[in-house]
Formats: structure tokens, C-alpha cells, sequence
């Protein structure tokens, strides 16, 4: 049996990993996606959550996305779900699927001190 050559095996853990790394509803880059998210919070959800790493001035009644995003209930599903229904205290928002989608990557990416800032 002939040995594999490893630059053909470097070659397939390359491919899988750009595969992994892919996103899976997006047709733009996840940064991008992620811009957009941040514009959207900016817009509709800044005069009661403070939305991004830095601080930010105003009163705010609703918990940071970062503190959203570090908590270990803080999922993709959750935040849907969380952003579909009615709230006591937290208006319901009317986002179209596009903006909530790019919204929850956004607050998702808070929770990675490392993930690339938007
Ligand atoms: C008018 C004020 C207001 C606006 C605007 C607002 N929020 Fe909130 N939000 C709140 C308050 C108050 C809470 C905490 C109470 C609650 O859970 O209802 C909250 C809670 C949340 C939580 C849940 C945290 C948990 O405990 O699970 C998420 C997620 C969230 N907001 C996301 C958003 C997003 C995304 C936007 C913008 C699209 C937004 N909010 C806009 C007031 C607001």
C-alpha cells in the first residue's frame, strides 16, 4: 500500500474546515451579516440595551447583549423565540426575518471576546 502524501491530506482537513466554516443561511460573509445585525440594534434596540462592547450613553432598562450573549440560556433558537413572542416589560419588535436573523448573529458574536469586532 502506497502511502497517502500529506499535502493531499492537508489539502482535504483545508476543505473540511472551509466547510465547517461556511454559513449555512447566509449568502454574504458572516462579518457582513454581522455589520448589518449591528446597524439594525443601533436602530431598534439601543434606547434600552446597551448593544455593543464599548460603553454607551443613556438609560437603559433591558440587560446588555453582551450580558445577553454570556448567558448560558443564549441560544440562536432562544433568541428566535425570545424575538417572535410577546414580553411584559420589552415592546414587541416587528423585524423581518432578515434583520432578526442578522440581529441574532450579532448579539451571538458578543459572547466571543476574540470574534472580530464588527
Ligand atoms: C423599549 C425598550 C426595549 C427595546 C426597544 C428593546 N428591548 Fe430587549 N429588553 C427590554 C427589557 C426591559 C428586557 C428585560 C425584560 C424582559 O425580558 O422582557 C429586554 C430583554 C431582552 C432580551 C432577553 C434577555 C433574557 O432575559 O432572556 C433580549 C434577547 C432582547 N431584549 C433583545 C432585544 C433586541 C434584539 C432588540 C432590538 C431589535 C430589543 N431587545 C429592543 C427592553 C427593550
Amino acid at each position: 500500500m502506497t502511502p497517502v502524501p500529506s499535502r493531499f491530506l492537508s489539502a482535504m482537513v483545508l476543505a473540511g474546515l472551509l466547510a465547517a466554516c461556511t454559513p449555512l443561511a447566509a449568502a454574504t460573509p458572516a462579518e457582513d451579516h454581522r455589520v448589518r445585525g449591528r446597524a439594525v440594534a443601533s436602530q431598534l434596540c439601543s434606547r434600552c440595551h446597551v448593544i455593543g462592547r464599548e460603553p454607551q450613553a443613556g438609560g437603559f432598562i433591558g440587560p446588555s447583549f453582551v450580558e445577553i450573549a454570556k448567558m448560558p440560556s443564549t441560544t440562536g433558537m432562544a433568541l428566535n423565540v425570545f424575538l417572535q413572542s410577546h414580553h411584559q416589560r420589552m415592546p414587541s419588535l416587528q423585524l423581518d426575518r432578515e434583520e432578526m436573523d442578522a440581529v441574532i448573529d450579532y448579539i451571538l458574536s458578543l459572547e466571543d471576546p476574540e470574534a472580530a469586532r464588527p
